[in-house]
């Protein structure tokens, strides 16, 4: 398995996620904060107020992340947390957070590639209307300036977005997640055109304020559509479909994906959401198609289709026991083969996994030590995948295992584990599971350790037909 001598070995958190520290040292509030609180919102009641309380023992997370031997960690920047109320004065101790934390990072060898909006919108912000509001974009503007004139001296690496489907979906349609709205579909498209406003704004404001010259990407979930065969004909349907929108909904990879590397809406959307678009002002797709280095993508499982008779998309069913992860989405390797390879081909930027992983169930056996093969097998099997697509010449600079370690996810409370390091939400104890010490020889070998899957002899994909069904457009299914 050839990985690039440049390939990026990582892995991936967010600040709601794992820092906890919710109300420490001026911390503003955001609209997880609030959702959390809603009866019913979130499994038994939980919050991320604690989480991995990564905000008061980064400095061992740190250490934890260096033994593992990471090369890059992914992590979000809390807006809330260095902008109380989103806007207007800086917290002077959010900022220093995130100082300390890189310094940490850049010490231990290890490069931060910071996120600027994992989903937690400053609560005031979202009192003026949220991502509804057009001013949206400017204040996410003045976030990433700020952070970019405080980090970017450091910080090479920066992502606007992360997975505007899923947060303009699941938190304002289908109201599972924050802010827990159910809006109609034009103001949902309104939403869904601010917040890419704001990503334009967003990498204007970075590079603007940047003290040297940045990589910028955004990290869409991708929803990948893979053929059941290599044939010709398959290879056809399985590309138009993952990049086909036939549903009145954001679940698509081109509504966004289009707009912000190619600066226009597809035109199958346009036809299908027809006077439900909103007002596009002039110079507004300019704005949003801003050049970017790198497109990040999270991928977790995928479809499989295969051409019918007529040539058109047939679904092919998941076999009797197909597997799950612990969540219950489809494992789903060939997704990390041909989701790199559409996107790349698409839309022509270089490809980083921003995300990939499942959730287990993980526990400490009597020796302490956390045993987790499915993990291994999982990582391994879609790693092959990507090292199969770079074989084939897609440019993919880096993979971020999804997460570091156990956190609080979203809806879920902490019921899923994704981590390669187990955390104890009662003492914080850590715990490298067995997958942190396998991945740590990946990386020391640059993939090497990725033993080649039967089949590949010939530097082919490997095609299987035991495949599963689309992923649903809720959390129970991403990508
Ligand atoms: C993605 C999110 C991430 C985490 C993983 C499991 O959709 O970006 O925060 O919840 O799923």
């Amino acid at each position: 398995m050839m990985f690039p001598s440049r390939f990026v070995w990582g892995a991936a958190s967010s600040a709601y996620q794992v820092e906890g520290g919710a109300k420490a040292n001026g911390r503003g509030s955001s609209v997880w904060d609030e959702f959390c609180t809603r009866p019913g919102a979130v499994h038994q009641g939980e919050t991320g107020d604690t989480a991995c309380d990564h905000y008061h023992r980064f400095g061992e997370d740190v250490a934890l992340m260096r033994s593992v031997g990471l090369e890059a960690y992914r992590l979000s920047t809390s807006w809330p947390r260095v902008l109380p109320t989103g806007t207007g004065k800086p917290n002077p101790a959010g900022l220093e957070f995130y100082d300390r934390l890189v310094d940490a990072l850049l010490g231990a060898g290890i490069e931060p590639w910071i996120t600027l909006f994992h989903w937690d919108m400053p609560t005031d912000l979202y009192r003026r209307g949220g991502w509804l509001n057009r001013e949206s974009a400017d204040w996410f503007a003045e976030y990433a300036g700020l952070m970019s004139s405080r980090l970017s001296d450091r910080v090479v690496h920066w992502m606007t977005l992360n997975e505007p489907q899923v947060y303009i979906g699941l938190g304002h349609s289908d109201g599972k997640h924050a802010p827990g709205l159910k809006l109609s579909f034009p103001d949902l498209l309104l939403a869904s055109h601010n917040t890419l406003l704001a990503h334009g704004r967003g990498v204007q404001a970075l590079r603007a304020s940047a003290k040297r010259k940045l990589s910028i990407g955004w990290a869409p979930v991708g929803h990948i559509v893979c053929p059941a065969t290599d044939s010709a004909a398959d290879l056809t349907v399985a590309r138009s479909a993952t990049f086909t929108i036939t549903q009145r909904n954001v679940w698509n990879n081109t509504w966004f994906g289009d707009a912000v590397c190619k600066g226009h809406y597809p035109a199958d959307g346009l036809e299908l959401f027809g006077k439900d678009v909103p007002e596009i002002r002039a110079g507004d797709m300019e704005t949003i198609h801003q050049p970017l280095e790198f497109f990040g993508v999270n991928i977790y499982s995928g479809s499989t289709v295969r051409a019918g008779g007529d040539g058109k998309a047939v679904s092919v069913a998941a076999l009797p026991g197909a597997p799950t992860t612990a969540f219950g989405w489809p494992i789903h390797p060939e997704s990390l083969y041909w989701g790199p390879r559409f996107l790349n081909e698409r839309y022509g930027l270089p490809i980083v996994i921003t995300e990939n992983g499942m959730s287990n169930i993980d526990v400490p056996d009597a020796e302490g030590q956390v045993q987790d093969p499915q993990r291994i097998e999982f990582t391994r099997r879609y790693l092959q995948q990507l090292g199969k697509a770079i074989n084939d010449g897609v440019k993919i600079d880096g993979y971020f295992h999804w997460s570091i370690m156990d956190n609080f996810e979203w809806a879920e409370g902490y019921k899923q584990r994704f981590g390669m390091i187990h955390v104890d939400f009662v003492t914080q104890k850590r715990t490298l599971k067995d997958s942190a010490h396998w991945y740590r020889e990946v990386i020391e070998t640059n993939g090497g350790a990725l033993t080649p899957d039967e089949g590949d002899a010939n530097g082919k994909p490997v095609v299987r037909t035991t495949i599963t069904t689309a992923a649903t457009a809720t959390k129970g299914g991403p990508g």
